[in-house]
């Protein structure tokens, strides 16, 4: 594979050079209602990435590897309506795993980025609006790859920006104003980089993975709905690095929270791109953890 981003874009400016990251400048698990905000993103979703997990096979015997699991929605679930044998959680912050214990939760704090994160195979290895927030996205795709059992599937889940298509009437709304202004701030203030998530199935093979499948979902800005409010907590919380990209000012950003909760919002939120591959071999074959 080579390692060129298919979706530069010179109007974009490159990832944080100072390094940045994900919970330190922006989305701080410490700061008040930051689980409160995942668990409104979780409710657009999980749904439909336990739909998917359970079609892929996940359920009684299973050992699955929740990589960067926030709150740890999809863990539960994933243990009390697919009935797996365990879930080892694993994230850079542990505090909202901790808070919420239950039978067959394994919780690790670690970061995957480093050289030696190396927890088992598994059945199961799934990553949720996590690999978009990090860089170097094709040796995370293939760390992760490495982490699966044969038989076994890696499920990634990110976000697709919608909003791009400066052409059409959709680049108008205050809503479209404050995602290209969240999504240039975001890669700008920690490094994340959507404009990977479309390259993700190509990745996926690259990695040795078959049986490919993606899907996307584009849930619905209803007026009040969990991802219309998550859309609005996470401006609030990434205001500085909108505001930095001269993209937007903080009266366009309250425009833009108060266009979603009205009855003129009509406007596209950014998808979710599942994207899945198959282990070749034989399952039921994840050796247990050391
Ligand atoms: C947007 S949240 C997604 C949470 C969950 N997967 C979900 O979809 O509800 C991103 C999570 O990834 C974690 N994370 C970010 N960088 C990480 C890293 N390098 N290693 C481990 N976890 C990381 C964050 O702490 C956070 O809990």
């Amino acid at each position: 594979m080579t390692s060129r981003n298919p979706f530069d874009d010179p109007a974009f400016p490159p990832r944080a050079p100072d390094g940045g990251r994900y919970g330190e400048d922006v989305f701080r698990p410490e700061q008040p209602g930051e689980a409160e905000r995942i668990d409104l993103g979780a409710l657009a979703y999980d749904d439909l990435s336990l739909s998917r997990l359970r079609a892929l096979g996940a359920g009684p015997g299973w050992r699955c590897l929740d990589i960067g699991a926030g709150t740890g929605t999809v863990s539960r679930r994933l243990l009390r309506e697919a009935e797996v044998a365990g879930v080892l959680a694993v994230d850079r912050d542990v505090r909202f795993l901790a808070e919420r214990p239950v039978p067959g939760l394994d919780v690790l704090q670690a970061d995957i980025t480093a050289p030696d994160f190396a927890p088992g195979r598994f059945d199961l290895v799934h990553a949720r609006f996590v690999l978009m927030h990090l860089p170097e996205p094709e040796r995370m795709v293939s760390t992760l790859a490495g982490l699966v059992a044969p038989g076994g599937v890696l499920v990634l889940s990110d976000a697709v920006d919608l909003t791009s298509d400066r052409t059409s009437t959709a680049a108008d709304t205050p809503f479209a104003a404050a995602m290209r202004a969240m999504w240039q701030g975001l890669r700008a203030s920690i490094g994340t980089d959507v404009s990977w998530v479309p390259s993700y199935p190509q990745l996926l093979r690259g990695a040795g993975l078959r049986a490919v499948g993606a899907e996307l979902y584009v849930p619905p800005l209803l007026r009040g709905s969990p991802i219309s409010r998550f859309w609005a907590d996470t401006w609030e919380r990434s205001r500085a690095s909108m505001v930095a990209t001269g993209l937007i000012d903080g009266a366009g950003i309250d425009a833009a929270i108060r266009y979603l909760d009205s009855d003129a919002c009509a406007a596209l939120s950014a998808g979710m791109l599942t994207v899945w591959g198959r282990k070749p071999g034989a399952a039921g074959a994840a050796p247990a953890r050391p």
